[in-house]
């Protein structure tokens, strides 16, 4: 028999909800949230009230466009964390109902473990997938990871972020220049116009294969302070450079220890991704490093660097396949590793 998947996230400002069936990806619904951007950030309260409106039709659209009846699910996956406490509530308390409602199982899913398994998202059977070992690079908002992936339920962080997430690092230094929020893909956009090594900005000296950012946002905020006293003039006229300057230091610093992590580890194929992995310059350098080591690249679409359903829905398939099943007692969690 078919086994068919609905996978439910929430666990931040999109409310998404995907249907696999057999390993294939038939749907993924995405609601996003516009109410946050005259915060400058997501706001938890306003997020879980927009999760609340957005849930059931997101959920009815996510089966409706893979022609799906809700009867005919094997389970039901949701994000049980990292992420905002309220946001998650709403995902996996609507989880446990519909799975008590209609007596199938509840899979909980790690946000992050959905994240390395989102190269399994497939339209087509011949789509390529990694094979295993390999190695992840899980840049986003919140995380900076390097995930050793033996199979789909067996992997282990080998190195993170001691104080900020790469995302962070764009966020907080595009904040400083003035530009919406979320910064990343502002600043993508302007380095590609910009001389990346007009300004130089502290590099990390971490041993192993953790990574640190504070001290780069704190020295582009140094740069600007001491040198033009946060003149937005000078900002304004530089935006480029900057841009280029502080992207080009971060995806050194993300590289130094993806080459240490693969020569440590001695995997021949790497992927990347969470939110950060959509950026241009990130895309590129890993695939250039990958070339020039004969090393096979995962890049995901950019429909899947950003939080979304379908990577739910997958990890919950190999975790239904492996009948690795949750309890209604679980519940979110604000903070873990994968
Ligand atoms: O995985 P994600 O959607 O969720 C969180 O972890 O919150 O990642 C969001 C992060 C933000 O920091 C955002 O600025 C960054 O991903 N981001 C980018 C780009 N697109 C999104 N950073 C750099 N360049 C981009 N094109």
């Amino acid at each position: 028999m078919a086994v068919t998947i609905l996978g439910i996230e929430s666990s931040c400002d999109d409310t998404s909800a995907a249907v696999i069936r057999d390993g294939l990806l038939l749907s993924n619904v995405i609601a996003s949230q516009s109410v946050h951007e005259e915060y400058g950030g997501v706001v938890p309260e306003l997020a879980s009230r927009a999760h609340q409106q957005n849930i059931v039709p997101v959920v009815d659209a996510a089966l409706r466009r893979a022609g799906v009846d809700k009867h005919q699910l094997s389970a039901i996956a949701f994000t049980r964390g990292p992420g905002l406490l309220g946001s998650l509530l709403v995902g996996t308390s609507f989880a446990k109902g519909l799975s008590l409602g209609l007596r199938v199982p509840i899979v909980e899913v790690n946000h992050l473990h959905g994240h390395v398994l989102s190269h399994f998202v497939r339209a087509n059977p011949d789509d390529e997938v990694p094979e295993f070992p390999f190695l992840t690079l899980l840049i986003s908002g919140g995380n900076s990871q390097l995930v050793m992936v033996r199979n789909y339920n067996d992997m282990e962080i080998i190195g993170q972020t001691i104080d900020d997430a790469a995302g962070e690092a764009f966020d907080k230094c595009a904040k400083v220049m003035g530009l919406p929020y979320p910064g990343g893909p502002h600043i993508d956009r302007l380095a590609a116009e910009g001389d990346p090594k007009r300004f130089k900005f502290a590099k990390p000296h971490i041993p192993g294969l953790d990574y640190s950012f504070s001290g780069l946002k704190t020295s582009f905020l140094y740069t600007l302070r001491d040198n033009i006293k946060l003149d937005p003039e000078f900002i304004e006229k530089n935006k480029a450079d900057l841009a280029a300057s502080l992207q080009s230091t971060i995806i050194a610093i993300l590289l130094d220890k993806l080459d240490k992590a693969v020569k440590q580890t001695g995997v021949r194929t790497v992927a990347i991704g969470g939110g950060v992995s959509a950026n241009s310059g990130v895309r590129g350098a890993v695939a250039d490093y990958c070339a020039a080591h004969g090393i096979r690249a995962f890049i995901p679409k950019r429909a899947f660097t950003t939080d979304n359903a379908a990577m739910i829905a997958i990890a919950g398939y190999f975790k239904y396949l492996d009948k690795i099943f949750c309890r209604y007692d679980a519940a979110p969690f604000a903070r873990v590793n994968v």
